[in-house]
């Protein structure tokens, strides 16, 4: 656990908020692996971050909702091959157990090397895993190296990671996949420009993006306006986006009361060609 920096060590984080789901009346998604991850630490840094704007928690649980109706939507459309992206603690290759579907984790070394020492002393075989930094290789190359078909449809789970990447980053890194994977969606989640300037107008989404930021030790860089200039600049075609919140009032009978800055946490799915 030592050698995991601070951006790998987020994915505790959100095991932390993930593993409260069981206690929930209304359940929103199942994740009985996400106690592993977690201690009191992690407990008391999750009720730190959101102790000023508790709904702010809300809105990852619909976050872990949306990718899991995601995943559920292209599986029933036929899709087999789904790399979850910046992984963490993902677990829903395990979750979803279906044996037509090939999984594969991404995340950094030392993320993984942690993940499959808590999986194996639990007595469960972690997923098949590709240990890098993502920006820094040739992602579609070590897809391959690692069994998947280029030329067959994927799905690229890329949830809780955009804040965290240098814009410039993020474009050639989509290039590279556009060029390099013929046919794929990539679903993600991103913040509206102003959480990241602190121009949203609202005290609370400021004071709890700075209790993020000092609690865990990252910087969140990097947002958008809308998919507009994500298209631009990669070439690939928006074919989903909403704010999460959107997706919670469908989705949870306890959702918090609107206030418009809630919107301001979005998601977007991405494709190349048939995908
Ligand atoms: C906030 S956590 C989200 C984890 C998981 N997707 C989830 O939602 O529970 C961000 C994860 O992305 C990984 N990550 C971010 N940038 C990465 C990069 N360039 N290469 C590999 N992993 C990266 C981090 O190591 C960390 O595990």
């Amino acid at each position: 656990m030592s050698d995991i920096n601070e951006v790998g060590a987020t994915a505790f984080f959100v095991a932390g908020i993930r593993e409260q789901e069981k206690d929930r009346e209304h359940a929103l998604f199942r994740d009985p692996y996400a106690e592993w991850f977690v201690n009191d630490d992690i407990r008391t840094k999750v009720r730190q971050v959101f102790a000023v704007l508790p709904e702010g928690m809300e809105l990852v649980r619909y976050r872990s909702a949306l990718f899991d109706d995601i995943i559920r939507r292209e599986i029933a459309g036929g899709m087999r091959q789904i790399v979850i992206l910046g992984s963490g603690f993902d677990m829903r290759p395990h979750v979803f157990q279906n044996e037509d579907v090939r999984f594969c984790d991404v995340d950094q070394a030392a993320v993984l090397a942690f993940k499959s020492q808590v999986l194996e002393a639990h007595g469960v075989t972690p997923c098949a895993g590709i240990p890098c930094n993502y920006l820094e290789v040739d992602l579609p190359a070590k897809l391959a190296e690692a069994g998947l078909d280029l030329d067959a449809p994927m799905l690229i789970i890329w949830e809780g990671n955009t804040m965290y990447l240098p814009e410039d980053l993020i474009y050639g890194f989509l290039n590279r996949l556009r060029e390099g994977i013929p046919s794929f969606r990539i679903a993600f989640d991103f913040f509206d420009k102003s959480v990241i300037d602190r121009t949203t107008g609202d005290d609370d989404i400021t004071a709890t993006t700075d209790a993020f930021e000092n609690t865990l030790k990252v910087k969140w860089v990097t947002g958008f306006d809308d998919l507009t200039v994500l298209e631009e600049r990669t070439g690939l075609k928006a074919v989903e986006s909403g704010s999460l919140f959107e997706f919670g009032k469908r989705v949870a009978p306890d959702v918090p009361t609107e206030i418009p800055e809630l919107h301001l946490y979005l998601h977007g799915i991405l494709a190349n060609g048939a995908a």
